[in-house]
């Protein structure tokens, strides 16, 4: 996907150069254009270094005749070249002009020559946000088929607590990927992901828990709602934020995700078991903090509700992929996890490896289908990963049912 991203001037430039960043790690090419005041905020060379593209901060950044004939239609060839404009953040000087058709800068002359999707990302003061004004520009840009990720509330750089905060960037390439997603194949779907690790409580301020970041079941969500589907997420406690489009239900322990899964499973046509759910929880939780004496202690556990095998009884004709988290015999384990828990695929990945499996941005992972077929992925980014699982899970349902 090719990105022109416009920076506006407010302090929320910085948190630009992370959007940069997050929209290269989902494979986009980055153009970045900078206003006059964003350059107040933040250094070209920052985008530069990031983006291994040249900046460009302006209509005739160049005296040479040459130059400045090339430069006057640099802005038509940017928007001819680029599927989105992403603005962000996009001030209210920038909404205005926008608004009014103002082209006094490049980013301004590029709005109006640009024919692919524009998505604006507001940050403000919270009164600037709520202005009478800035509320009929935003309408309107609305109405004009921009697309408008609202700011969210919090504490603002002038100190005030409001409305105003630039999204996380790592939403806002979600949203971008999503909205401007050329593929939406999964529209009749509702996709029911599980992610992260459980935790499981000791006492109020210890648990037992597992590596697991939430990466790979995040990108699936993610992928899936990209692609058109309902996106359900039922995510254990991490530190990603809540990927754009998607319907989240966050639980901390095993029990509450095994509820949550089973309350959303009548909803759901393919379910994705990548959480890292706890094998154990811990029986004699104690309701106020262990105090730490010399003698030894003692947990007693108790298996966890095993949710993939309970969906795996219960799943009618959804498709149920699993995953197997190995440290060896990788497909005999995914084999014997698809046979015992009725899945139609297993999702097998070593979690001993450096660079891949838990944490990690990327995996390798192999597909052990119902139908015999194995199918091994190169090792890629989890994003990627995502959309060749989501590839063959249709594939693999289409299969199923030309054989019943
Ligand atoms: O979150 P990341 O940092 O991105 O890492 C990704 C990952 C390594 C966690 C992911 O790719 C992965 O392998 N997820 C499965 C981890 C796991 O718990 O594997 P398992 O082999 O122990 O469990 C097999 C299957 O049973 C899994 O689908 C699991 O969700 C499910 N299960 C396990 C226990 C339990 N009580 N209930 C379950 O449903």
């Amino acid at each position: 996907m090719k990105v022109v991203l416009g920076v506006g001037g407010g302090i929320a430039a910085y948190k630009a150069a992370e959007l940069a960043r997050a929209l290269m790690d989902q494979g986009a090419r980055v153009q970045v254009v900078m206003t006059a005041s964003a350059r107040q905020f933040i250094q070209p060379l920052t985008f530069a270094a990031l983006t291994g593209n040249k900046v460009i901060t302006g209509l005739f950044s160049s005296q040479s005749p040459e130059d400045v004939l090339a430069s006057s239609v640099e802005h038509i060839r940017v928007a001819q070249e680029n599927e989105v404009l992403v603005v962000a953040p996009a001030t209210a000087d920038l909404m205005a002009k926008f608004t009014h058709g103002l082209a006094d800068d490049f980013l301004t002359t590029l709005y109006l020559a640009f024919q692919g999707k524009v998505i604006l990302a507001p940050a403000m003061n919270t009164a600037m946000w709520e202005h009478p004004a800035t509320r009929d520009n935003v309408e309107r840009l609305a109405a004009r088929g921009n697309f408008i990720l609202p700011p969210e509330e919090g504490l603002l750089a002038c100190g005030t607590t409001g409305a105003g905060r630039l999204p996380d960037p790592q939403r806002i390439a979600d949203a971008v990927v999503t909205l401007a997603h050329p593929r939406k194949d999964l529209d009749s779907e509702t996709i029911l992901v599980t992610a992260g690790p459980t935790q499981e409580a000791i006492d109020p301020v210890r648990f037992i828990s597992n590596k697991s970041s939430g990466k790979m079941g995040y990108s699936l969500a993610h992928a899936a709602a990209a692609r058109g589907a309902r996106a359900i997420l039922v995510s254990g406690p991490t530190n990603l934020p809540d990927p754009y489009g998607v319907e989240m239900i966050r639980v901390r322990d095993a029990r509450e995700m095994r509820d949550a899964v089973m309350g959303k499973l009548k909803d759901a046509t393919i379910i994705i078991k990548s959480a890292a759910v706890a094998d154990y929880f811990v029986l004699n939780q104690s309701t106020q903090k262990i105090k730490k004496t010399s003698a030894r202690l003692s947990l007693e556990l108790d298996p966890t509700p095993d949710i993939l095998a309970e969906v795996g009884r219960n799943k009618g004709d959804r498709l149920l992929i699993g995953f197997a988290a190995e440290t060896q015999n990788l497909l005999e384990e995914g084999r014997r996890k698809m046979n015992t828990k009725n899945c139609d695929m297993v999702v097998a990945n070593l979690v001993n490896q450096e660079g891949i499996g838990f944490e990690s941005d990327r995996n390798k992972v192999t597909l052990v289908m119902s139908t015999g077929e194995v199918v091994s992925l190169p090792e890629a980014a989890k994003h990627d990963i995502a959309h060749q699982i989501l590839d063959h899970a249709m594939r693999l349902r289409l299969a199923i049912f030309s054989k019943a």
